[in-house]
């Protein structure tokens, strides 16, 4: 078996699946995309997700490249063709292809759709969790429109780069009066010592993670106490927990901060039961189904 991409009305084989060299992506970022969880036969947050895409899109003024009905019979059939039923399913739109220029075509011409997918253990992300991940801190080197899913990751990249070469596995972004945004791919989350849970809201300084929305509830099903305030590095070293939400890694506990344990630098029970809760509360829709559901 080899592995299949869906690219602009084909299904393709991964290594040979290509772009026009002027697809507006890759010239000039101008695109946007979601990462998709499937675990166990389902796609995750899967409305989240497609309404997320819906609102990016129309912000970037970029049209939908077909209906939704259309485009989740595109999704399950690029995880059937793969034969995965947990991993990660990768869809980005862009404005399409035209001679470059920066200002939009004057013809609209037809967005480009790609879709990938790739397998993941559920395992590793939960032995990870239970050992808890490194992270670093940066500056939030970003544009102010982050509440937009764009495919323009430059400062996002250049920031996990540092928090490998640090053996960290995220970046926690940190705005120029000291307060954190959210991770380089990540929302971020702290627990205060009397318990509360603390995330950014998420105004233009972070994405509003699909993750960090059903975390909210999962910690409201759970009698949690939640603040979506900003929060500063100082809080952050100085609480009694410290996580991260996002599709690929659910609630990860960070353990270390710029190589400084918080608080006993272990696995807090909060971001613990979070976790366990997680699968309970989030949509599910099946793999294999009716196209008409989501
Ligand atoms: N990243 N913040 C940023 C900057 C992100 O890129 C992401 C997602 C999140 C979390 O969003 P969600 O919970 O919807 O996954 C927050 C994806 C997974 C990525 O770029 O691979």
């Amino acid at each position: 078996m080899f592995r299949t991409a869906y690219v602009n009305g084909r299904y393709v084989r991964h290594a040979d699946a290509a772009v026009h060299v002027e697809d507006r992506g890759y010239q000039l970022a101008d695109g946007v995309y979601e990462v998709v969880e499937l675990h166990e036969g389902d796609f995750i947050d899967l409305t989240g997700h497609l309404d997320r895409l819906d609102r990016s899109l129309s912000e970037l003024a970029i049209a939908a490249p077909m209906s939704r009905l259309a485009l989740v019979a595109v999704l399950r059939e690029v995880a059937r063709r793969n034969r995965i039923r947990s991993g990660f399913v990768y869809l980005q739109v862009t404005r399409g292809v035209a001679p470059r220029d920066h200002a939009f075509p004057k013809t609209p011409v037809r967005p480009a759709l790609v879709v990938t997918a790739r397998p993941a253990d559920p395992a590793k992300g939960d032995a990870m969790a239970a050992a808890g991940v490194a992270a670093i801190t940066r500056p939030d080197e970003r544009w102010d429109r982050v509440d937009i899913k764009t495919i323009g990751l430059l400062p996002n990249a250049l920031a996990k780069q540092a928090a490998r070469e640090a053996g960290a596995l995220e970046a926690i972004l940190v705005d120029a009066d000291g307060h954190v945004t959210e991770g380089a791919s990540t929302n971020v989350w702290i627990v205060t010592a009397d318990g509360a849970l603390v995330t950014r809201p998420a105004d233009r300084g972070i994405l509003r993670g699909i993750t960090r929305t059903t975390v909210l509830k999962v910690a409201a099903a759970e009698g949690l106490s939640v603040e979506e305030r900003r929060f500063t590095v100082a809080e952050a070293l100085a609480a009694r927990e410290v996580f991260l939400t996002s599709a690929g890694n659910l609630v990860m506990p960070i353990v270390t901060l710029d190589g400084r344990p918080i608080a006993n630098g272990a696995p807090g029970s909060v971001a613990t039961r979070l976790r366990a809760a997680f699968r309970g509360v989030a949509e599910h829709v099946p793999l294999q189904g009716s196209n008409k559901s989501a």
